[in-house]
């Protein structure tokens, strides 16, 4: 009989440390290629409205799901939830299964700090105020000035 083989997926290394961004940011801490998957957006589920802050608190750590939950990582969270957004980002929140995955769109050097674009969706008008209120200092070209999403 052949024998089985485990294939172990070994995650990547990242650290997290002070960012020139907003409060602490994660970092590669290796090269990590276009397409690899980083880490895994992890928490406890709860219901939008059992959920840790204001939904209009620009600070915030809840994830949102496509099933109206939200994953609060105060409880069973990992370094995930400390990477920062960026309207011209490096990696992107994949949803599969109710999971939030964290995957690299393009080569990421050690050292440069990883982004994913947030796509904020309020529960009120975007207006220049909450525009304001979620300002985005991501520092790129492209900056569209807001962590909001903003249909064209
Ligand atoms: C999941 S936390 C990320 C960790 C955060 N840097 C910290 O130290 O708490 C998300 C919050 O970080 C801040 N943040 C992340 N990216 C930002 C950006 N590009 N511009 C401004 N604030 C940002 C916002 O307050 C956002 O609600
Ligand atoms: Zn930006």
């Amino acid at each position: 009989m052949a024998k089985k083989t485990r294939v172990q997926q070994r995650s990547m290394q990242i650290e997290v440390r002070e960012s020139g961004v907003h409060g602490r940011g994660v970092y590669a801490a290796q090269f990590i290629p276009k397409g690899a998957r980083i880490i895994e957006y992890t928490g406890e589920r709860v219901a939008w409205e059992d959920a840790p802050d204001d939904v209009n608190n620009p600070h915030t750590f809840n994830f949102g799901l496509e099933n109206g939950a939200v994953i609060n990582p105060e409880v069973g969270g990992n370094d995930a939830r400390w990477i920062n957004h960026s309207c011209d980002p490096n990696c992107e929140a994949i949803e599969e299964d109710d999971r939030i995955f964290i995957d690299a769109i393009r080569d990421i050097q050690p050292g440069e700090e990883l982004f994913y674009d947030y796509h904020m969706e309020l529960d009120e008008p975007i207006t220049e105020s909450a525009r304001r209120k979620f300002a985005c200092h991501c520092g790129a070209v492209s900056c569209r000035g807001t962590m909001i999403e903003i249909e064209d």
